[in-house]
């Protein structure tokens, strides 16, 4: 039986504004597996940060307030961990690769100092053990001559460069759960080829789960086991990658691979979705994809829809999948 790492149980997270409440994260379910990549994929502001920094303890209290769920990792609640327990975790058993390329790195310490300082917080290690595993770690993420690059500072590396330093410095605790928030979207689609196989090769040597999070559904194609789709601060769609990509359900996922540049298609053919999301301050009652969703009914704006299984691991929110609606559209 597949080892449970994490369980995500309705999730909610709000953050107060002067402009009000905003929703951001609306009831997440989800679960991940030893050694499983779980891609979280959705527009800009759908909530997929938030949820990940949900995981990880990191919001902040006020504004953001998780105001239902829990977050069950290795079979403990961490929504209900103090700050001082969590910090024990954080970096250590569940490390996190943050969207900002800015914030990554300190530009005034050497990299050899960053990748330590996690380790020797950690680890009752020594000076001369943490500086072999920090070489251990630069030479697995591929960065050759370690121990002359240990004394450099980030700017002396490229922004590829970088970011596998980052993920030597998000791995070198050996951590069980790795959240990667859209690691490659700042790098040139070469260097985020490479960086997409790092993830692989790091995944079969260290057995970690990984949280992909990205907009980019090209990237997922390559990496991910499941794949959950989120809209509005909702997941709406999931599934394995191979239900995602060819038996595609939602009407907002089917509009997100139409988006996608194929190989197969020429340019002119991509159609992107029409419209914006809703106002997370004012989320309708019923499904937010409503007034962008060519099937829409009368009931999709007043009743969510109850989730529908299609497969053991396929599930989707949307009333077309439920009996009464079949044959409607077609
Ligand atoms: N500190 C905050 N204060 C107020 N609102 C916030 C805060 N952080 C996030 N939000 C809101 O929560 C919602 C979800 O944001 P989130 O950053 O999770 O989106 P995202 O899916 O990661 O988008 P992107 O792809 O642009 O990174 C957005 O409406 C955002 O404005
Ligand atoms: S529930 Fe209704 S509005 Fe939402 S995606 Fe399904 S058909 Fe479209
Ligand atoms: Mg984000």
């Amino acid at each position: 039986m597949e080892e449970k790492i994490l369980q995500v149980e309705d999730l909610q997270v709000t953050f107060t504004t002067f402009g009000g409440v905003v929703q951001a994260v609306r009831g997440v379910t989800f679960d991940l597996h030893k050694g499983e990549t779980l891609a979280i994929v959705g527009e800009s502001g759908c909530g997929k940060s938030v949820t990940s920094n949900a995981i990880m303890g990191l919001i902040p209290q006020p504004p953001g307030k998780i105001t239902n769920g829990k977050v069950v990792f290795k079979g403990k609640d961490l929504t209900s961990f103090k700050k001082s327990d969590l910090r024990k975790i954080q970096g250590l058993d569940v490390s996190m690769i943050f969207q900002d390329p800015m914030t990554a790195l300190n530009p005034t310490m050497t990299i050899g100092e960053q990748l330590t300082e996690g380790l020797r917080t950690h680890h009752k290690i020594s000076r001369v053990e943490a500086k072999t595993k920090a070489i251990e770690m630069l030479l697995l993420v591929g960065i050759s001559n370690p121990s002359e690059r240990l004394n450099q500072y980030p700017h002396q590396f490229s922004g590829g460069m970088r970011q596998r330093i980052v993920i030597a410095i998000a791995l070198i605790c050996e951590p069980t759960l790795l959240i990667a928030d859209e690691p490659t979207t700042a790098l040139d689609v070469t260097i985020q080829a490479q960086i997409l196989e790092l993830f692989e090769e790091i995944q079969k040597k260290t057995g970690v789960s990984i949280i992909l999070i990205t907009h980019d559904l090209g990237v997922v194609a390559k990496i991910a086991d499941r794949i959950a789709v989120m809209y509005a601060g909702k997941i709406i769609e999931i599934g394995t990658k191979r239900e995602i990509f060819y038996e595609p359900t939602h009407p907002y996922t089917k509009g997100l691979l139409n988006s996608v540049p194929r190989l197969d298609l020429v340019e002119e053919e991509l159609e992107p979705i029409e419209g914006t999301p809703p106002d997370l301050f004012a989320p309708p009652a019923g499904c937010a994809f409503t007034a962008r969703c060519p099937y829409a009914m009368e009931v999709c704006n007043l009743v969510y829809p109850v989730a529908t299984s299609l497969s053991e691991k396929h599930k989707v929110d949307c009333w077309l999948q439920d009996e009464r609606a079949k044959g409607l559209f077609n």
